[in-house]
C-alpha cells in the first residue's frame, strides 16, 4: 500500500489514515496494533481512522466508507501532508450526496489535523465524523483522565443509556461511551510512559472514550489479544445529535491539537 513517509508522521493513501506521529524526545504517541491489516479497502487498526460520514453502525459499512476509501494527497514541505476526497461512483452507491473532505495533517512538536466537509451538491445533506485516535499508552488501568467530569455520555455497553460522568473516568473494564456536548480538553498523564498527552479541538461537540478490554480483545482479529491495556482511543467527533448539517455550498471544519510534554 502507498505509505507517506516524514520527519515525524507516516500515513497512508487508503483511508488517509495517519499510522505514526513521533514527536522528538517522546516515544511514539500513536498506537498502532502488530496485527493491523495492511491492505487496501481494509480498515488500518491504530492510528487515526477516518469515521466519515457515519459513526458505528447507523450505516454500511460500519464507521462510515472515508476510512476505507483511496483519499489523494498533496505533500507539503515540513511534515505537512494534505488528503482529498471527493464524492464518486463508490461513495455515491452508500451515501447519494456531493461532498469535497479535505485532512490536513502537520508533524512536529505537536500532532495537528484539520478535517473539512463541503457540501458540494444541491440538496442538504447531514454527516457524522469521529478521528478515530489510538493514543498509545504503557498500562491504560494506571492512566489518569481530565476533561469529562460532569459531561453526559452513551453508554454504548449499556442500551445506549444516558449516564452523568460522575469524577473522572477510570479504565478498569470495556469502556465505550460517547461524551456529548463536549468540547474541554482531555488529558492523559501516563505514569508509566512519564509523559501527558492533552488533547485539545475545535468544530466538535462529541469524544468517544473507548478500549476494548480483554474479551473485545479477543473478539478482534487485527488486534493482539494483549495489547488492550497499551491503548486508549479518545475520538474527536460530532455523532448523533451533535451530527453537522450542511446546505448546499456550505463547510464544516473540525480540528484537533495533540500535545505531549513529560511528568
Ligand atoms: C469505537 C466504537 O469508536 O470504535 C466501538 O465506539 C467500536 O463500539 C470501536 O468497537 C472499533 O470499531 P472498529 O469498527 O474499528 O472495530
Amino acid at each position: 500500500m502507498d505509505r507517506l513517509d516524514f520527519a515525524t508522521i507516516s500515513a497512508y493513501l487508503n483511508g488517509a489514515h495517519l499510522t505514526r506521529w513521533h514527536p522528538p524526545g517522546h516515544e511514539p504517541v500513536l498506537f498502532m496494533s502488530e496485527r493491523a491489516v495492511l491492505e487496501p479497502g481494509k480498515a488500518i487498526r491504530g492510528g487515526v481512522p477516518i469515521c466519515f460520514p457515519w459513526f458505528g453502525g447507523a450505516g454500511d459499512p460500519s464507521h462510515g466508507f472515508a476510512r476505507i476509501s483511496p483519499w489523494s494527497a498533496e505533500i507539503g514541505s515540513d511534515d505537512r501532508v494534505s488528503f482529498s476526497l471527493i464524492d464518486n461512483e463508490a461513495t455515491r452507491d452508500t451515501w447519494p450526496h456531493a461532498f469535497a473532505a479535505t485532512f490536513d495533517v502537520t508533524g512536529g512538536d505537536a500532532l495537528k489535523l484539520r478535517f473539512s466537509a463541503k457540501n458540494t451538491g444541491d440538496k442538504p445533506f447531514t454527516f457524522e465524523l469521529a478521528l478515530h485516535t489510538y493514543l498509545a499508552v504503557a498500562d491504560v488501568r494506571n492512566v489518569t483522565l481530565t476533561g469529562f467530569a460532569d459531561c453526559d455520555y452513551i453508554d454504548q455497553l449499556d442500551d445506549n443509556r444516558t449516564v452523568t460522568q460522575q469524577g473522572e473516568p477510570t479504565i478498569a473494564g470495556e469502556v465505550d461511551r460517547i461524551y456529548q456536548n463536549h468540547t474541554a480538553d482531555v488529558t492523559i498523564t501516563d505514569p508509566g510512559l512519564s509523559r501527558c498527552i492533552t488533547v485539545k479541538k475545535t468544530g466538535s461537540r462529541s469524544t468517544v472514550l473507548w478500549n476494548p478490554h480483554i474479551a473485545k480483545a479477543k473478539r478482534l482479529d487485527d488486534f493482539g489479544d494483549d495489547e488492550w491495556p497499551q491503548m486508549l482511543c479518545v475520538e474527536t467527533a460530532n455523532i448523533g445529535d451533535h451530527a453537522v448539517s450542511l446546505a448546499p455550498g456550505a463547510s464544516h471544519e473540525t480540528t484537533v491539537r495533540i500535545e505531549v510534554d513529560h511528568v
